[in-house]
């Protein structure tokens, strides 16, 4: 958790956030042991805005990850920021059950999991029966 925490907090600086001016950076491991980074970018038709946490997986899987296992999420505030969700949705998407860590400038910290984040949640076992 240590280096992924450490990435997420050196990829803040590259947050496009000049609407919000709330910046979020994620950094996830994958099944193969890598990190993936990914920052907000928002948009001036706000709702074309992506989030940290999918910009994080969609680098992932564009290099090859087939799974997840932790993600990270860093904001430079007093409070952890927890995932929104749309996020968790995605993150469920790949990940049986992914630690979930929202960290930020103080010592409080939010640990989860995507199961206990996203309950009774629509996934592969519904679609595909
Ligand atoms: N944001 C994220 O990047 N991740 C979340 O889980 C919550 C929200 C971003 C989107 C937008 O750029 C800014 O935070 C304010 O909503």
């Amino acid at each position: 958790m240590k280096v992924l925490i450490e990435q997420a907090k050196k990829a803040i600086q590259n947050c496009y956030a000049p609407y919000s001016q709330f910046r979020v950076a994620a950094a996830i491991l994958d099944d193969a042991g890598k990190i993936h980074i990914g920052v907000n970018v928002e948009n001036v038709s706000y709702g074309m805005t992506q989030c940290a946490e999918r910009n994080a997986i969609c680098s992932a899987i564009s290099k090859g990850a087939k799974s997840i296992t932790a993600v990270v999420i860093y904001t430079p505030t007093e409070t952890p920021t927890p995932p929104c969700g749309a996020c968790r949705q995605v993150i469920r998407e790949f990940a049986s059950n992914a630690t979930v860590l929202s960290v930020c400038d103080s010592e409080n910290r939010i640990e989860s999991t995507i199961n206990d984040l996203l309950p009774l949640s629509f996934n592969q076992k519904q679609h595909l029966s």
